[in-house]
């Protein structure tokens, strides 16, 4: 597997998004694409009909995730991410669901340039290890 890809950046990923609200907004889009793009219909229904505990978890992890505070690690501990996805079918296909529901997310919060750049190289790094089959 490839490494992580390094922040290019002077501060950090958190910083240069803009903080805790900006998290909050990216999760929100992220989620809002999930529920209506019919794209992404194969990994929406593996979520939960309401998508409030998720929208909360993964705005949660992302905060820590960009360099931010630990919301996640501490109310939950650590995450586990790839053991808690092992109960889902996640191939070649579902990663790219994902990784356009976020694609889409970034674009309406203007995410651009090298911050741009850098989260596209580190989410797809991430969603690839989330993959468990294909
Ligand atoms: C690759 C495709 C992926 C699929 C199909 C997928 C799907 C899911 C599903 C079905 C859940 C359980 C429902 C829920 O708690 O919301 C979940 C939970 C979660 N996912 Fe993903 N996921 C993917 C990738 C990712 C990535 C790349 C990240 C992080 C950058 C992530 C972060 C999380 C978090 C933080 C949770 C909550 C874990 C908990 O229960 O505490 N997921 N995901």
């Amino acid at each position: 597997m490839q490494p992580a890809p390094e922040n290019p950046l002077d501060q950090t990923p958190f910083e240069a998004l803009g903080g805790e609200d900006r998290v909050r907004a990216l999760t929100d889009a992220f989620y809002d694409r999930m529920d209506q793009d019919p794209a992404a219909g194969p990994i929406r229904k593996m979520h939960p009909e309401d998508l409030t505990e998720s929208r909360q978890k993964l705005f949660e992890f992302l905060c820590g995730w960009l360099g931010g505070p630990q919301l996640y690690v501490q109310k939950h501990g650590h995450p586990r991410l790839r053991m808690r996805h092992m109960p889902f079918a996640i191939g070649e296909s579902e990663r790219d669901q994902w990784l356009g529901c976020m694609a889409f997310a970034m674009d309406q919060l203007e995410v651009q340039g090298e911050l741009r750049s850098f989260l596209d190289a580190r989410f797809a790094h991430v969603a690839d290890f989330m993959r468990n089959q294909g």
